[in-house]
Parts: structure tokens; C-alpha cells; sequence
């Protein structure tokens, strides 16, 4: 797909995901966090839900989170603008809670449509909730073991309708990290993957 193509297609899904009351929490954020990024990125990120800073602004990972996530990035010499991230919910939930399932059904078309528009070759899933859905939709069995089970692996998959290869690469959330220099330090490790993997 062209680089214009692309920008029409996630230039809609984002007035789509403005105007969407599929779930009821657009009635308590601010403003939606649709994604953000190169629109042909080699690797996709994908988090959790905005937090309080990210309604604020409507950027994904913008926040204590967020500057971990950076750190990894540069640790690997990977530009931010270079790859995309989104995350399973467009929008925060009250007081950070856990994504609900009428939530994340209501909303993961969206981020699915993202995928198959940007066609990323990796998918790096940030946390239990991204790692979960990603895996189960992209039929990869085991899907529903821990995080802590799942980080550091890389599973081969291919979209089962447009037959599009993906590497889906499970991390950490880099809010775990925050204030934990082991998880940190796992982290870091589990991003060489990526670097290799993008060589
Ligand atoms: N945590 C997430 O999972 N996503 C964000 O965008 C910010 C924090």
C-alpha cells in the first residue's frame, strides 16, 4: 500500500474513533488516543489504555510510562518517530482501571484496521492485556500464559485474511519498570530482540 493510501485510511479510522460511543468511555476522557506515529513503520507498539497525561494530550505513551518506553527505544538505537504505537483502548478508562471485555471488544477493531493499514513487520505487545489479545486473535496457542511466561519470545504468525506475516514480540509493560531496575534491566534485554530482528 502507498504511503497516501495509508494516511487516507488512518486518517478516517481517527474520525471514526472521535465520533465512536460503541463503549461507554467516551462519556469520561478527554480526548481519545487513536495512535501515533510513522504510518509504514517496521514495528508497531501496543500498550494497554491512555492514562491521565495521555487524555490530556491525546499521545500515546507520553507520560512515566512513556519516558521508559523512550529510553528503550533509544537503548536499541530506535527513533520514536519511526515506529507507530497505539494501544488496546482508545480511550482512558476512569481512574485507570483494567480494560473491560465489552471495552476491548468494542474497541480492537480499530487497532486491528491499524495493523492490517500499517503492516508492520513487528508487533511488540506491551503487557498482559495487548499480549493476550494480540496473540489469541493472531492464533498463537498458549496465548493466555503470564507476561512473565511470554516476554522475550518471538512467535511467527500470519494474518489469516490477508495472509500478511507478522513477528509478534511480547515485553513487559514499561510501566512495570518504573520503579523496578530488574524489570528494567529485563526489559532492556528483551528490546535487543527487536534490534535484531529489524537488522
Ligand atoms: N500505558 C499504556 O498502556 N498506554 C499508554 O498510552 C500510556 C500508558
Amino acid at each position: 500500500m502507498d504511503q497516501k493510501k495509508r494516511d487516507d485510511l488512518l486518517l478516517a479510522i481517527k474520525e471514526e474513533v472521535i465520533a465512536c460511543q460503541k463503549c461507554g468511555l467516551y462519556k469520561t476522557r478527554i480526548l481519545p488516543v487513536v495512535g501515533q506515529g510513522n504510518h509504514s513503520a517496521q514495528i508497531m507498539f501496543i500498550g494497554e489504555a491512555p492514562g491521565a497525561n495521555e487524555d490530556k494530550t491525546g499521545v500515546p505513551f507520553c507520560g512515566s510510562a512513556g519516558q521508559i518506553l523512550n529510553q528503550l527505544l533509544a537503548s536499541v538505537g530506535i527513533k520514536r518517530e519511526d515506529v507507530y504505537i497505539a494501544n488496546i483502548l482508545k480511550d482512558r478508562p476512569p481512574g485507570n482501571r483494567e480494560p473491560a471485555p465489552d471495552e476491548i471488544s468494542a474497541c480492537t477493531p480499530y487497532l486491528l484496521r491499524q495493523i492490517a493499514i500499517i503492516e508492520p513487520k513487528i508487533i511488540a505487545t506491551l503487557g498482559n492485556y495487548a499480549t493476550h489479545f494480540i496473540l489469541e486473535k493472531f492464533g498463537v496457542p498458549n496465548s493466555r500464559l503470564g507476561i512473565s511466561q511470554l516476554r522475550g519470545q518471538k512467535f511467527a504468525v500470519s494474518d489469516p485474511l490477508t495472509k500478511k506475516p507478522y513477528i509478534i514480540i511480547p515485553l513487559y509493560h514499561p510501566a512495570v519498570a518504573i520503579y523496578n531496575r530488574q524489570q528494567l534491566d529485563t526489559l532492556k534485554n528483551d528490546f535487543k530482540i527487536i534490534g535484531e530482528q529489524l537488522k
